[in-house]
C-alpha cells in the first residue's frame, strides 16, 4: 500500500526575479499546512506555475526562504525534495506500456523490482488502471492517460504532490471524473498537495484552502467559503463566484449611498471617501414582489437574458451601473423592460473606491428598516 507522508510548505518573504525584469514574485509569505490541499488561482501570468516550480526545485529562489517540513530547501536539488509534480501535458512515454510509464521514476531511483511491482499495482488498483497496464498510451483515452500521469506521481509516494492545471486538456465530463478521483485520493492518503487551476469549480470543490494571486501578490488565503463570503478586496470578490459579484460605484454623500439605480440610507459612513464601491452577488437578488418588506428595492432596464434552464442570468442597467441577477428561470423577460428587484441589506459589501479594499461595516451602514428609501 502507498504510505502516508505529510509535510508543510512555507514561503518566507520569497522573491522570484527572472533576468533583469521586475520581480515576478516581489515577496511571498504563504504557509501550506501538513496534509492540506492548497489551490492556487489567479489570472494568467500572476506567478502560479513559478510558485509551484520553486517548490519542485525547478526554479531557483531569488531571495527569502522556502521550507518543506523542517528543511530549508532553497539550495536542495529537485531529486532530494521528495516532491512529485503532475503537469497539464502529461507527456507519457509513447513506446512504454502503462506499467512501464508508471514504473519509470522508481527504476531511475533504482528501487528493487518487487517493490516497483507492488507500488505500481497498488496505484493501478486505486486509479482503475489494472486492466490497462499492458497497453501503450496510444491505445488510451485522454482521461486514462491523465490517470497514468497521476499514477506515475503516486507510485513515488512523495511528501508533496504538485499539480499544474492537470485537467485542462480534458473534456468537461472527464474533468468532473478526474476531479472526483483527485479529491478521493487526497481524502484517502492526506498528502500535502498544491494545485494550480483556472477553473473556479475545481478550486472551490478541491481546495482545503485557496490562495489567490494577482501580479505576484497574494490577495487572500482562506477556505473556499471564507473567500466567497468574506472577501478582503474587490479582486477576490470578483474572482470567487460565477457569475462574479456585481460591483457598482456609489456616491457616499448626504444621507445616502446612491447611484442612478438605487439609494440606501447610510449611517457611520461619513469617515469613508465620497466614492465607494457596492458589491452585490447575483444570487442575492430576487424579484421585488417576492422579497421581505425590509429588503432594498430598485428597478433597472433589462439588457439581456441568458437562459440556463432551471435559472436565468438577467443583465440589467446601463453604463457603469450594470449588474447581473441570477433568478429562477420561470419568467419571460424582454430586453428594455423595467425589472423590479430587491436584496437583503445585510448581503451587501462595501469597498473603498481608491484602494479597492473591503470596508467591513455594511451592517452598520444601512439604516433601520423603517428608514429605508424605495426610489
Ligand atoms: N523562464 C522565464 N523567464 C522569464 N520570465 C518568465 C519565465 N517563466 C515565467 N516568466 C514570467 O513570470 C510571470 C509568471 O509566470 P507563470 O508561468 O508563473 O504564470 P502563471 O500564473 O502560471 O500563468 P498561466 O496561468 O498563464 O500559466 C510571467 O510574466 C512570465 O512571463
Ligand atoms: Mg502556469
Amino acid at each position: 500500500m502507498i504510505g502516508i507522508a505529510v509535510a508543510s510548505i512555507e514561503f518566507r518573504g520569497v522573491v522570484k526575479r527572472y533576468a533583469d525584469s521586475a520581480p515576478t514574485l516581489p515577496g511571498l509569505d504563504l504557509h501550506i499546512r501538513d496534509g492540506e490541499f492548497m489551490v492556487l488561482v489567479g489570472p494568467s501570468g500572476c506567478g502560479k506555475s513559478t510558485t509551484l516550480r520553486m517548490i519542485a526545485g525547478l526554479e531557483s529562489v531569488t531571495a527569502g526562504e522556502l521550507w518543506i517540513g523542517d528543511r530549508l530547501v532553497n539550495d536542495l536539488p529537485p531529486r532530494d525534495r521528495d516532491v512529485a509534480m503532475v503537469f497539464q501535458n502529461y507527456a507519457l512515454y509513447p513506446h512504454m506500456t502503462v506499467f512501464e510509464n508508471m514504473a519509470f521514476g522508481l527504476r531511475v531511483r533504482k528501487q528493487p523490482e518487487r517493490e516497483i511491482r507492488t507500488r505500481v499495482e497498488a496505484a493501478a488498483e486505486t486509479l482503475g488502471l489494472v486492466e490497462l497496464l499492458a497497453r501503450k498510451p496510444g491505445q488510451l483515452s485522454g482521461g486514462q492517460c491523465q490517470r497514468v500521469a497521476l499514477g506515475r506521481a503516486m507510485v513515488r509516494d512523495p511528501q508533496v504532490f504538485l499539480f499544474d492545471e492537470p485537467l485542462s486538456n480534458l473534456d468537461a465530463e472527464l474533468r468532473v471524473q478526474m476531479r472526483a478521483s483527485i479529491g478521493r485520493l487526497h481524502r484517502e492518503f492526506g498528502t500535502t498537495s498544491v494545485y494550480v487551476t483556472h477553473d473556479q469549480v475545481e478550486a472551490m470543490t478541491l481546495g482545503s484552502r485557496i490562495a489567490i494571486l494577482n501580479g505576484g501578490e497574494l490577495m487572500q488565503v482562506g477556505t473556499p467559503m471564507e473567500l466567497y463570503s468574506d472577501p478582503d478586496n474587490v479582486f477576490v470578490a470578483g474572482f470567487m463566484g460565477s457569475p462574479p459579484m456585481n460591483i457598482l460605484p456609489v456616491s457616499n454623500l448626504g444621507h445616502a449611498l446612491e447611484n442612478r439605480l438605487l439609494q440606501l440610507p447610510r449611517q457611520g459612513l461619513e469617515r469613508f471617501g465620497a466614492e465607494l464601491l457596492l458589491g452585490l452577488r447575483p444570487e442575492t437578488l430576487c424579484p421585488a414582489a417576492e422579497a421581505p418588506a425590509h429588503w432594498v428595492r430598485f428597478s433597472a432596464p433589462v439588457e439581456m437574458v441568458e437562459t440556463l434552464g432551471a435559472e436565468m442570468l438577467v443583465h440589467l442597467g446601463e453604463g457603469d451601473e450594470r449588474l447581473v441577477a441570477r433568478l429562477p428561470g420561470l419568467r419571460s423577460l424582454t430586453p428594455g423592460e423595467s425589472l423590479s428587484l430587491a436584496f437583503d441589506p445585510a448581503a451587501l459589501y462595501l469597498f473603498d473606491a481608491g484602494t479597492r479594499q473591503r470596508l467591513r461595516e455594511p451592517r452598520a451602514v444601512v439604516a433601520p428598516e423603517s428608514e429605508l428609501v424605495t426610489p
